[in-house]
């Protein structure tokens, strides 16, 4: 089982999650994020406004996921998220140990 931590531009969650849902995926969790790449301090631009500070907002979308999903859930996220511009985000994959479904007690790919 792997954790996929996306941190990807605000303006394309709804996009990643309607696609995600198409392709089955349908938890995650998501976070509204700061943060920051290689162009630390350049300008970037931001619903149409250029932004000149080091921190831009950004949206953090966490998958669980079987071995199996892995590639297609990247795959997505890669080609909805792009813009090709700088800024479009960058994909961490971890290994997870287990999940627990709390209401039945289920585990590890049973519980994903
Ligand atoms: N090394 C990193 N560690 C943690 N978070 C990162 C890292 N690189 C990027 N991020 C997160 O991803 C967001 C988007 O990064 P960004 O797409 O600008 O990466 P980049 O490496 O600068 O690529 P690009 O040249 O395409 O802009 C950042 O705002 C930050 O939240
Ligand atoms: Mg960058």
């Amino acid at each position: 089982m792997k954790k996929i931590e996306a941190i990807i531009r605000p303006e394309k969650l709804d996009d990643v999650k309607e696609t995600l849902n198409d392709h089955g995926i349908v938890g995650m969790t998501v976070t509204q994020v700061m943060g920051c790449g290689r162009q630390k301090g350049r300008k970037e631009v931001y619903r149409g406004v250029e932004l000149n500070i080091n921190l831009l907002p950004k949206v953090k979308i966490e998958i669980a996921v079987n071995d199996t999903d892995l590639d297609k859930v990247i795959d997505v996220i890669s080609k909805t998220a792009r813009t090709g511009q700088i800024g479009d985000g960058k994909i961490f994959v971890y290994n997870i140990e287990d999940v627990i479904r709390i209401r039945t007690g289920d585990t590890g790919e049973n519980a994903i």
